[in-house]
C-alpha cells in the first residue's frame, strides 16, 4: 500500500528475494519498488515474511538469492552497521521498545548521538540533538 509518492527517485528495489530457512521457503521472489518520499506498508497474514523482508533490508539476516538497491546502486546489505552507513535505519515494533524511555530515545535506540562531555573527554547522549531530530522527522511525517 503506497500513499504520497514525491517524485521518482527509486531509493529501494528489491528484485527476486528468495529466503530460506532451512527446508522452509519463507520468501519466494519478492519484486519491491520504493520510490524518494513514498511510505509503503506490507500487509500480509501472520507468517507471510513480512519481517523476513524488513530484516534482509535493514542487513539483520542475509537474503538467499536475489538483488538488493539503493539509489539505484547494487548493494549487499552485510550488517545493520552497514545498513545505518547506506541511510537504512529500523524501528522495531512492541517488545523491541523501552516504553519509559521518550519516543526520542527509542527512535535513536543503538544509534545515540553523542557529544563531549566533562573536559571534552567521556562522551555523553546529547539528548537535545536527538530531540530536534525526532521532532524533525516526526513532523516530515
Ligand atoms: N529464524 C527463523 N527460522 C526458521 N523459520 C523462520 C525464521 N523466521 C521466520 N521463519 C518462518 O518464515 C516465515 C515468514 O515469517 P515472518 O517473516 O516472520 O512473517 P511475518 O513477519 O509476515 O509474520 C514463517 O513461516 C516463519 O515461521
Ligand atoms: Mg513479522
Amino acid at each position: 500500500m503506497s500513499i504520497c509518492k514525491v517524485d521518482d527517485q527509486i531509493a529501494i528495489e528489491v528484485k527476486g528475494i528468495k529466503k530460506n530457512y532451512g527446508h522452509l521457503q519463507a520468501l519466494r521472489g519478492v519484486d519491491l519498488k520504493v520510490v524518494k518520499g513514498e511510505i509503503v506498508a506490507l500487509i500480509g497474514d501472520n507468517g507471510a515474511g513480512k519481517s523476513t523482508l524488513a530484516k534482509i533490508i535493514c542487513g539483520a539476516i542475509q537474503k538467499s538469492e536475489g538483488e538488493l538497491y539503493f539509489w539505484g546502486e547494487k548493494t549487499d546489505v552485510q550488517s545493520i552497521n552497514h545498513a545505518h552507513k547506506i541511510g537504512v535505519f529500523t524501528v522495531y515494533q512492541d517488545l523491541s521498545l523501552a516504553p519509559d524511555l521518550p519516543v526520542s530515545d527509542n527512535l535513536f535506540l543503538g544509534r545515540e548521538i553523542m557529544r563531549n562531555g566533562f573536559l571534552g573527554k567521556l562522551g555523553v547522549l546529547d539528548r537535545k540533538t536527538m530531540r530536534n531530530e525526532s521532532k524533525k522527522a516526526l513532523a516530515a511525517l
